[in-house]
């Protein structure tokens, strides 16, 4: 029992028939047959994965549920689109949006103002400070940093960014690139 959730089955489309936690690792044809009414949960970060097991779930009938921890601090105006996955030690600001279908892991702190598309994944540690807008399908590496826009003039990542691991994001970002470093430059060249 977590934050109000009893947890009753793991399920994995690869490796199941295993004990996690006293738990069984069930297959997903076995799980929605003994647990029809249970709510799922999306615990793994790969997005295109997410996106498409979030839809074929959809398709099957099975029912999403949220899980935002008991430690996380979500500002009262704050909007969480479900289904959300927000987890132990985050902020969540005031004014900021996260969009459905999102993670946003362990202690990464979201600012004032920020906007997160659909199927995007906030890694560990992560730091977006204010008026940053960040498209679908976006993922922000452990522990990068992306500076703050101002009011009116967002800093804005594209949809399908991926920002590496310990990046510094000081400009705006394309769709589709993959940028690192600090500051976090495109590995082409041709982007930030
Ligand atoms: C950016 C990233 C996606 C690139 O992955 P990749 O395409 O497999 O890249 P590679 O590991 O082949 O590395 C290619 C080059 O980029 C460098 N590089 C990779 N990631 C880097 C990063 N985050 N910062 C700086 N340089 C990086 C490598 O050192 C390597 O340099 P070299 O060619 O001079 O040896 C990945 O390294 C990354 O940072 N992922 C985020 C991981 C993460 O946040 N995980 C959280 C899970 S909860």
């Amino acid at each position: 029992m977590a934050a109000g959730v009893e947890v009753v089955a793991f399920v994995d489309d690869f490796r199941y028939g295993h004990l996690v936690e006293d738990l069984l690792v069930l297959t997903r044809e076995h799980a929605i047959e003994l647990y029809p009414s249970a709510k799922w949960h999306l615990g793994f970060g790969q997005i295109a994965g997410r996106r498409r097991v979030l839809q074929s779930l959809r398709d099957a009938g099975c029912s999403m549920g949220s899980f935002i921890s008991p430690s996380a601090l979500v500002a009262p105006t704050a909007k969480i689109f479900e289904p959300a996955q927000i987890f132990a030690n985050t902020v969540i600001s005031t004014g900021a949006s996260v969009g459905a279908n999102v993670i946003i892991n362990f202690g990464a702190v979201i600012s004032h103002d920020v906007v997160i598309g659909e199927n995007s994944y906030v890694s560990p540690g992560a730091n977006i400070a204010g008026n940053v807008t960040i498209g679908r399908g976006v993922w922000v590496g452990v522990g990068a940093t992306i500076k703050n826009g101002s009011s009116g003039i967002a800093l804005t990542i594209g949809d399908n960014v991926v920002i590496g691991a310990g990046a510094c994001v000081v400009n705006n970002v394309e769709g589709n690139a993959v940028v690192i470093g600090v500051p976090a430059k495109a590995r082409n060249n041709s982007n930030v």
